[in-house]
C-alpha cells in the first residue's frame, strides 16, 4: 500500500491572504477585507462555472473576482495595477509550517502531489518560487477536466493521474468544501483548520481528522 497525499494549494500550502500587503497601497485599511471578498468571490465564480458547465480557467475567475471586489468596495484600481496584483498572485508565500512538514513526509517516503483549481503554469510558478515543488511528485490541476472542485470528476481525475485508490489517498485542505468533495468521493481527508474561527459545514461528510497545523500531519498519516 502506498499512501498518497494530495495537497490543496490556495489556503493550504500557499497563503492567498498575503495579497493584502500589496493591496494596502491601493485600498489602505480595507486591504484585509478586500482580500477576503476577492478570495470568496473567486471560489464562488469557480463553483458557479463548474455547475453551469461554462468553464473559464481559475485565473479568469480570479480576475473577474478582482473586478467585482473593486466595485463592491467602491475603489478604482487602474488596469496596470490590477495586472500587478494578478502577477503578485503568482508570487504568494507558503505558510510557515509547510517546509518542515513536507520535508518530514517526503523523508518518510510518502507520495505527495499538489492538487488544485489553479492553472498548471500558475501552480508551477507559485510552488517553485515558494520552494515547495521539490517535495512534490507532480502537480495535478483541474484544468484538464475543465471543471472545478468539488465536481466529483476532478477527484476521479486526480486518482487516475496519481495511479492511486480512494482508500490510500488523503486530501489535505483548509477548505471545507474541498474536504467534503473528497470525502464524498471516498477519500480520507485531513481538514487543516488554519483559522480556529472557521466553521466546518454541518453536512453528512466529516473530515477523517482535523489538524490545526501541518506539523501534526506526519504523526497522523505515518501512524
Ligand atoms: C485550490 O484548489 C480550492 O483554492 C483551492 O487550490
Amino acid at each position: 500500500m502506498h499512501t498518497t497525499l494530495a495537497f490543496d494549494i490556495y489556503g493550504t500550502l500557499i497563503d492567498p491572504y498575503a495579497i493584502a500587503t500589496t493591496l494596502e497601497k491601493h485600498v489602505g485599511g480595507n486591504a484585509a477585507l478586500f482580500a477576503q471578498v476577492w478570495r470568496d468571490k473567486q471560489l464562488e465564480y469557480s463553483f458557479r462555472r463548474g455547475l453551469m458547465g461554462v468553464y473559464k480557467n481559475f485565473s479568469v475567475c480570479t480576475r473577474h473576482a478582482l473586478d467585482y471586489t473593486c466595485q463592491h468596495i467602491g475603489v478604482v484600481i487602474p488596469a496596470l495595477s490590477k495586472q500587478e496584483l494578478m502577477d503578485q498572485y503568482r508570487l504568494l508565500p507558503a505558510y510557515p509550517d509547510v517546509q518542515s512538514a513536507l520535508e518530514k513526509l517526503k523523508l518518510a517516503g510518502l507520495r505527495m502531489y499538489a492538487f488544485s483549481n489553479g492553472l498548471p503554469d500558475d501552480l508551477e510558478h507559485l510552488l517553485g518560487q515558494a520552494c515547495v515543488n521539490t517535495y512534490l511528485m507532480d502537480i495535478v490541476s483541474v484544468h484538464d477536466v475543465q471543471s472545478f472542485k468539488p465536481d466529483p470528476a476532478v477527484y476521479a481525475y486526480f486518482l487516475e493521474q496519481a495511479k492511486a485508490s480512494e482508500a490510500d489517498t488523503w486530501l489535505v485542505s483548509s477548505n471545507p468544501f474541498d474536504i467534503i468533495g473528497a470525502g464524498a468521493a471516498g477519500w480520507n481527508t485531513a481538514w487543516l483548520q488554519r483559522d480556529q474561527k472557521t466553521v466546518f459545514d454541518p453536512w453528512e461528510f466529516k473530515p477523517t481528522v482535523i489538524v490545526k497545523d501541518l506539523s501534526e500531519l506526519p504523526n497522523i498519516v505515518l501512524a
